[in-house]
């Protein structure tokens, strides 16, 4: 069974142990998997390549770790608990056993339409069961899947199908988000037409049975390809390396890249982590209301829950319908342990007012997690008290897409928690702090970059067709480490607070948006000659997006803002409006052309007092212009 950290001192030996033997460390952890052959390497790395290997030529699949391994013993016990987007529906349990079946008769479906191994799959669903037991199929049968959130628009859509070169999309017919009925189909229809020339076959879950425009020739219904399908599919052999999904993040330049997560070091951290940092024990219900098109639906909802055995909640919904007390009613129903989720939802949660919380019983909850974005004092206070009573710990955990699993956080009941802060390491996780040289700080009290020494097993393997670009983000800014894009403080104890990103990619409520790719959305109207977009800070969602716009022969007025963020919705998603936008005549330049971002950053955040010396720039002038207009 995965190691469970029972106290302080055992933390400190394995981090030890981990650090000084990572070999030995994780092979120890790897052998509690079934393996349909032993690896015959633990690790082997090279961070120059990059080229990380782990569990080398280990034969495995995902799906048995987390589903048939179980059936001895855990064949009755739920694995996955659905909570509907009307609280008057009825939550659906699916027990291992029922889900070992449900898998199954999806992977032979998938077969039976032609997917085979290596084949990627793109999905585009709201949080129904089916998104999962449809992630799972295709690790069954070796096929990737890339899960792409279903708030997307149909051009990101097509973006990441072509990118992916997916056989396959899986979508539901609409998307059931609180009193909405969101046209899931139609976005694929649109992002068909656009593109995704690749895609042989749409699957299409019923989801509310409301009419789609049909498609003869590629459409294809789930309950008519699956539901006749045999219980019965031998999961394929992977290799530890193989691939098993492709996860989109934005970047600070170009177009969101492939985050490419393989097989066998993904399974063996994600279950370490879920094990250790939610403190769960048999019995307890697990709920992280994250959506599956970010990493950590797949990690904490999916893949790590179901491999260490547990039961995980996975609600359709939204926290405020029928009211915001939904997520609060959850938790008593269901009675939840433990429970994970964004500092962004805390704070409009929060917003809304102590009496909500009050009226449930929340005693069930031992452990809350937050995570997507740095948490802010207030909101952790009130999380703290009014939901955990002061009784369950706060994991803050600080992680990426790219890192696969948690990589700094407290460990409820075993290290102490400070708020703000993500505090300390995983066993495994040799984290460091750096100057702009790449100088490792090695003192306490410190400001700097944060960086990791040695590669850990769910560590990004590439980002899919572009192994360059890979290097170049993460591993070419430090020799010899792998540079996470933010910046972090160290206190006297050794604690780390992560304070945010030192690129050019803002967070959004808990989502990650490169500013390059919103000014490349905005530049698309046609009268915008040039744009720059920074992130300021917001009550409710950590950051807001502010647009400086230059434009050419248009009433400067809120119908051309308007036509703005609907380019943005268009090319990207409503998750990428801008808040604030205003037109310029100029944008501070310097003499190579560069657009002094920290500038805009400053006059965005109402801190223009402290500008420093502007002198330096090409056109000094504009700064006074954008002071007065500023949208502050
Ligand atoms: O800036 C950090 C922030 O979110 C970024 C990663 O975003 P993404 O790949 O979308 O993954 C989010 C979920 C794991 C990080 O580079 N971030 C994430 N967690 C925290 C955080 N910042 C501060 N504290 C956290 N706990």
């Amino acid at each position: 069974m995965t190691t469970q950290i029972r106290d302080l001192d055992h933390y400190k030996e394995l981090y030890r142990q981990s650090v000084e033997s990572p070999e030995q460390f994780w092979d120890k952890e790897a052998k509690t998997f079934t393996w349909f052959k032993a690896y015959d390497e633990v690790c082997t790395w090279d961070f120059e390549k990059p080229a990380v290997k782990w569990f080398l030529n280990g034969k495995m699949n995902i799906t048995y770790n987390c589903i048939d391994r179980h059936l001895a013993d855990k064949a009755d016990q739920v694995a996955i608990l659905w909570e509907p987007n009307d609280p008057k529906d009825e939550a659906v349990r699916y027990t291992y056993q029922e889900l070992h079946d449900e898998v199954c008769k999806c992977a032979n479906g998938l077969k039976a339409l032609g997917i085979e191994k290596g084949d990627r799959v793109v999905f585009y669903m709201p949080m129904v069961a089916e998104l999962a037991i449809a992630v799972l199929a295709c690790a069954r049968i070796g096929a990737v899947h890339s899960v792409v959130f279903a708030g997307f628009s149909a051009q990101a859509l097509a973006d990441r199908v072509d990118d992916a070169k997916a056989k396959m999309i899986i979508c539901s017919d609409f998307n059931k988000r609180g009193a909405k009925n969101i046209a899931v189909k139609e976005v694929v229809d649109q992002a068909m037409n656009i593109g995704c020339k690749s895609v042989e076959t749409v699957l299409v879950h019923q989801n509310t049975g409301a009419e789609v425009t049909w498609n003869t020739e590629k459409d294809k219904w789930w309950h008519k390809e699956i539901n006749h399908q045999s219980t019965i599919c031998a999961p394929e052999e992977m290799d530890a390396e193989d691939m098993l999904f492709i996860l989109y993040t934005s970047g600070s330049t170009g177009k969101p890249k492939g985050v490419v997560h393989t097989c066998g070091g993904y399974m063996v951290y994600t279950c370490f982590t879920f094990k250790n940092v939610f403190q769960y024990q048999p019995g307890d219900i697990y709920w992280c209301t994250a959506d599956i098109g970010w990493i950590t639906g797949h990690s904490y909802i999916v893949y790590g829950p179901l491999l260490a055995g547990a039961t995980t909640l996975m609600f359709e919904g939204v926290p405020t319908f029928p009211d915001a007390g939904r997520f609060w009613e959850i938790c008593e129903k269901h009675k939840v342990n433990q429970f994970y989720t964004a500092p962004t939802a805390i704070r409009a949660l929060m917003a809304c007012g102590d009496d909500i919380p009050n009226k449930y019983d929340l005693s069930s909850i031992k452990v809350l997690g937050s995570v997507g974005e740095p948490i802010n004092e207030e909101a952790w206070h009130w999380y703290d008290k009014k939901i955990g009573k002061g009784n369950a710990p706060i994991v803050d955990t600080w992680w990426q897409t790219e890192t696969g699993g948690i990589m700094i956080t407290p460990l409820p009941g075993i290290t102490d928690t400070k708020p703000t802060f993500a505090s300390y390491p995983m066993p495994g996780i040799q984290a460091v702090l750096v100057n702009s040289e790449g100088q490792e700080l090695k003192e306490n009290n410190v400001e700097g970059l944060l960086c990791i020494k040695h590669p850990w097993p769910s560590i990004l393997r590439t980002t899919y067709g572009d192994h360059e670009r890979c290097r170049q983000v993460y591993f070419s800014p430090f020799k010899g480490m792998y540079f996470t894009g933010d910046g972090a403080r160290r206190d006297e104890d050794g604690r780390i607070r992560v304070i945010g990103r030192v690129d050019d990619v803002i967070n959004v409520s808990g989502h990650r948006m490169g500013t390059a790719e919103v000014e490349n959305a905005i530049n698309e109207h046609p009268q915008v000659i040039e744009s720059a977009v920074v992130g300021y800070p917001h009550e409710i969602k950590g950051q807001g997006i502010y647009a400086y716009v230059i434009s050419q022969g248009k009433a400067l007025d809120d119908a051309f803002r308007k036509e703005i963020s609907d380019v943005v919705r268009r090319e990207i998603g409503p998750i990428a409006k801008p808040d604030k936008i205003q037109f310029v005549t100029g944008l501070p330049k310097t003499r190579s052309g560069k657009i002094m971002r920290r500038i805009l950053r400053k006059i965005a955040s109402n801190d223009a007092a402290n500008l420093g010396d502007v002198s330096t720039l090409l056109n000094p002038d504009v700064v006074e212009e954008l002071k007065k207009s500023a949208l502050v």
